[in-house]
């Protein structure tokens, strides 16, 4: 439609939700469904959040409120920081937005020029590039292998970076891929940062807690403190504390940049909603235990979907070190033909049969930049699991 701006026709609508979308439409056509796509908690937000936000609509907490976050959240994100991250951050250092994705969005409004780089880590989140192109940057890949866990080295970062770079957007543990960078891996990238002085850091911490076995969480400005003037820490409540419909997130990172996100922010949406804000400070500052239980059952998952996947003739399923997701290679299954006739020649033909033939939703590889793979939501029951695997089992055994 020549009505639409040229900056929007580089944009692709998210394949993620085109996913949702057509599994709903099966579902609804009385198909048996099981969505493995959504990326988000199946649990309830914690009773405590809850009726913090009913405390604050019953105090009159409805009105506008300062932008960019309360004084009493700019607070708890501060402590929150202090305590579980080390880093020390004053609330004029903090902001608020509606939702993790608000924040990272402003953040490249904010500070992109036309011919700025980004460097993105594939297999990345699918907000990424199209946040870049919208903001008018321009994204620059940089491969996770599957053999490397699908993180990238020391070596790979200094080689994309370009005078022209201005973010690394780094994402630990990773959607769609669950990779976690361990305090040595994460060096190696801040020690290649440390010699790029014009390279700063956009960290989505946005999956933290979610952390398995030993495994301990890092992020940049703690591992190397000589960037914590160029990082902006972001996370949020969503992931965390199964919050993702009440929409809070927030960053720390240097006055000029945070006040500038505020600016963005005043003239486009106003302040997050004031009820969430106020549930955001019950979930910062209240009992954490939701935090744990929930590692509990993600883990407990996360072993399950691996062994079944890796039971799958042509699978091949890394075991990731967080979030809620795995990211298995199809290389095996390239070439070969599903019982309903369909040539699988990419992991977009292989989720779309996937789909008609088992009635089971995940999203294709190609949609995170790393092929041939597709990512499933494990945050979904035991039994919608196993029955899962045991259709994709079958979808494999039946390949010819
Ligand atoms: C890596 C990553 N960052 C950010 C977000 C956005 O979170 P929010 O719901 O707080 O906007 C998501 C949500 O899927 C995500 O996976």
């Amino acid at each position: 439609m020549a009505f639409l701006s040229d900056t929007l026709a580089r944009v692709k609508p998210s394949p993620t939700i085109a996913v949702t979308n057509k599994a709903r439409e099966l579902k609804e056509a009385g198909r048996d469904v099981i969505g493995l796509g959504a990326g988000e908690p199946d649990f309830d937000t914690p009773e405590n959040i809850k009726q913090a936000a009913i405390a604050a609509i019953a105090a009159g907490e409805t009105k506008y409120t300062a932008v960019d976050g309360i004084p009493a959240l700019k607070k708890a994100i501060c402590a929150k920081f202090e305590r579980e991250n080390g880093l020390h951050y004053t609330p004029s250092q903090i902001t608020v937005g509606s939702g993790g994705k608000q924040v990272l969005y402003n953040a490249l409004v904010a500070t992109l020029n036309p011919g700025d780089e980004v460097i993105i880590p594939a297999p990345y989140w699918v907000s990424y590039p199209d946040m870049v192109l919208l903001a008018g940057g321009t994204p620059v890949f940089v491969e996770g292998k599957m053999a490397a866990g699908y993180k990238i080295s020391a070596a790979d970062l200094e080689a994309a970076i370009t005078p022209k770079t201005k973010w690394l957007i780094f994402n630990s543990p990773s959607n769609p891929s669950g990779a976690a960078y361990s305090h040595e891996e994460l060096k190696a990238l801040t020690d290649v940062l440390m010699r790029h002085p014009h390279v700063w850091v956009m960290s989505d911490d946005m999956y933290e807690h979610l952390v398995f076995g030993d495994f301990t969480f890092a992020t940049p400005a703690q591992v190397e403190p000589g960037l914590y003037d160029r990082t902006l820490t972001c996370n949020g409540v969503s992931k965390a504390y199964a919050m993702t419909g009440w929409r809070i997130g927030y960053a720390g990172g240097p006055v000029d940049l945070i006040k500038a996100i505020g600016k963005v922010q005043s003239q486009s949406t106003s302040n997050p909603c004031s009820i969430s804000q106020h549930a955001a400070v019950e979930a910062l500052n209240g009992p954490q235990d939701y935090i744990a239980q929930s590692r509990v059952a993600f883990e407990r998952r996360r072993d399950l979907v691996v062994a079944a996947l890796n039971a799958c003739p042509g699978i091949t399923c890394p075991t990731p070190e967080g979030a809620f997701y795995v990211y298995p290679s199809i290389a095996g299954l390239i070439g070969k033909t599903s019982k309903g006739g369909v040539q699988i020649t990419d992991d977009e033909a292989f989720a779309s049969a996937l789909l008609e033939e088992t009635g089971v939703a995940v999203v294709f590889g190609a949609a995170f930049g790393l092929s041939p793979a597709f990512r499933i939501s494990y945050a979904t029951s035991d039994a919608a699991l196993t029955e899962a695997c045991a259709r994709i089992k079958a979808f494999c055994e039946g390949l010819e």
